[in-house]
């Protein structure tokens, strides 16, 4: 895949997104269907992921599905394991996520509910990450003009590296 000309030079040949199976997250898997490109669509609902990467593959993409929930973070270990062997990752889209919304009277989510709400949008963001970024950082190459150095903490190095993969000059 990496002699593949189909895209242009500076895009992601390799794109993870998480929640990918409705929403924002298949809306983005649709966006980056291509030939030349391999797409990693992960989420917990296999029908509805298998119709996402059904019409990815149908935009030209090659598409590997993971049926995890992010909470299952050896779950998740092992699918990125696998997945970047095959296919090291350019760019990781860390977007499953839930929302328990308020109520009508604004009051907050019980505390059952932010402990929920943590441990998936938080905890298993986090989780993806430190998955990815061993191999994103083996294949670091030296920093150009523009990028935004990394000496801030473990999670927020995170999206640092991260937020640069998609970008011209960012991290490779
Ligand atoms: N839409 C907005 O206006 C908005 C605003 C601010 C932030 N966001 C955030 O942006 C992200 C996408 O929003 P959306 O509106 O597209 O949400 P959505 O339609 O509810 O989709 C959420 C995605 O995350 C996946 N997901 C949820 N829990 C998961 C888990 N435990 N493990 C693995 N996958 C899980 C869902 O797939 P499965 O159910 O198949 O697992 C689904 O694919 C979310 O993180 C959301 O909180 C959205």
């Amino acid at each position: 895949m990496r002699g593949d000309n189909a895209l242009p030079a500076a895009a992601p040949r390799v794109v993870v997104i998480t929640g990918a199976s409705r929403g924002l997250g298949a809306a983005l898997a649709l966006s980056y269907a291509a030939p030349g490109r391999v797409l990693g669509l992960l989420a917990r609902q296999e029908d509805r992921l298998e119709e996402v990467a059904a019409a990815c593959r149908n935009r030209g993409s090659r598409v590997e599905t993971g049926v995890v929930d992010v909470q299952d973070h050896s779950t998740i270990q092992a699918w990125f394991d696998a997945f970047d062997t095959s296919h090291p990752i350019d760019l990781l889209i860390v977007n499953a996520g839930v929302y328990t919304g308020h109520g009508d009277d604004g009051a907050k989510e019980s505390l059952g509910e932010a402990v929920w709400l943590i441990r998936i949008n938080l905890e298993g963001a986090i989780a993806c990450a430190y998955a990815v970024l061993p191999g994103m950082r083996a294949r670091h190459r030296p920093p150009r003009p523009g990028d935004v150095p990394c000496r801030s903490p473990p999670f927020a190095r995170c999206a640092v590296v991260l937020g640069q993969q998609g970008r011209p000059g960012g991290i490779r």
